[in-house]
């Protein structure tokens, strides 16, 4: 059988799929353009591919042979799953291995905005800093104030679990209701426009769907406390970035923490780079060690499982499989 890999991924999962397969991998260090995913995946059985691959209803469409697709992500926004299902080809994806790592970027950029870090690194090394002053930098304690959880799944709980340490309230938006969180952690789920009126940090951990898209516009954000952060580590689109610029700009909110932009995979919003009351980071939230080997192994795992005619242990489309 032949699967094509879209970029080089941790050799744990390449291995694997060596040992048993004829593996075309993309060795060159950018994406494949939609062109390229189509010639390259029309005679391959599998393909194992990014977040940053565009695999909508053309490309799928073209892969007369491919029996699944294995994205090397937890997000699948970037497949056409409904295309997929209907020509019976599961998609599978990499959950649970990146929940922490992802919590962490998370937790960075909260600590980032609040205390002003990447503002103050750059300040000294800018040759800025001449001794402790009374009033240089202050930001706001994170200990004690009210985190918002917008998508409390995977990686909204970890994010709300590790907040322990810093005896804050949780409140949360999401469509189903998450009872163990609640018991666990005193978490409360509450409407969006209460969350964001209340909240002293908003993050947001929703995948980018119909639903989610745009979800934080000007009137949302306008429904913030001035003194609070909004935190993105989901996907750019979930915000208005232009709404979400010019609340910056006028400090209708403190700050913003950013890991995702609405351009990916081209790049960010050079319209943030202006602003000191951001802290932008390049989609690093699983960006470990760790989490990449786990994914890596995971998407391998899955795409075999389906070649041997298994059940995949991370499917978004089971009913391909009925
Ligand atoms: P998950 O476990 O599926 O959690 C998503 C949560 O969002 C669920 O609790 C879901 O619950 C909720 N949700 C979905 N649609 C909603 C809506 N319309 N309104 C309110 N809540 C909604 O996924 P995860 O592993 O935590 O990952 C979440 C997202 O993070 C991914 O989809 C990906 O886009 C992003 N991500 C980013 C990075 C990064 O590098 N920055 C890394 C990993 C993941 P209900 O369906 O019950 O509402
Ligand atoms: C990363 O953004 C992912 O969805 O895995
Ligand atoms: C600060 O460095 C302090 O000692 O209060």
């Amino acid at each position: 059988m032949k699967v094509l890999v879209t970029r080089e991924i941790p050799e744990a999962g390449l291995k694997k799929l060596r040992d048993r397969y004829d593996v075309e991998v993309n060795t060159k260090p950018r994406n494949l353009r939609k062109e390229e995913i189509i010639e390259r995946g029309k005679d391959k059985d599998a393909m194992l591919c990014l977040l940053t691959d565009t695999i909508d209803e053309e490309v799928i469409s073209e892969l007369d042979q491919i029996k699944v697709i294995s994205n090397y992500a937890v997000g699948y926004d970037n497949i056409d799953v409904e295309a997929a299902t209907e020509r019976g080809i599961p998609v599978t994806n990499t959950p649970g291995v990146l929940t922490d790592a992802t919590a962490e970027i998370a937790w960075s950029l909260i600590f980032s905005t609040a205390r002003r870090i990447a503002e103050g690194d750059k300040f000294v090394r800018e040759d800025g800093f001449e001794g402790w002053d009374p009033t240089l930098m202050l930001g706001r304690e994170v200990t004690g104030k009210t985190l918002g959880i917008i998508g409390m799944g995977n990686i909204g709980t970890a994010v709300a679990r590790k907040s322990v340490g810093f005896d804050m309230d949780i409140l949360y938006y999401n469509r189903s209701r998450k009872e163990k969180v609640e018991e666990e952690l005193g978490a409360k789920k509450v409407e969006l426009d209460r969350l964001l009126e209340e909240s002293d940090i908003v993050s947001l951990h929703v995948p980018l769907t119909e639903e989610t898209e745009g979800m934080i516009s000007w009137s949302e954000l306008e429904r913030m406390k001035e003194t609070a952060y909004l935190i993105n580590t989901a996907r750019g689109e979930v915000v208005n970035e232009e709404a979400l610029i010019e609340a910056l700009h006028s400090k209708r909110i403190a700050g913003a923490g950013v890991d995702v932009y609405a351009d990916e995979p081209y790049g960010a919003n050079p319209d943030y780079y202006d602003l000191d009351n951001v802290v932008l980071t390049p989609h690093l939230g699983s960006a470990t060690h760790r989490a990449r080997n786990g994914m890596a192994d995971m998407a391998a795992d899955n795409l075999i499982s389906v070649l041997k005619g298994e059940r995949p242990e991370h499917i978004v489309n089971p009913e391909v499989l009925r």
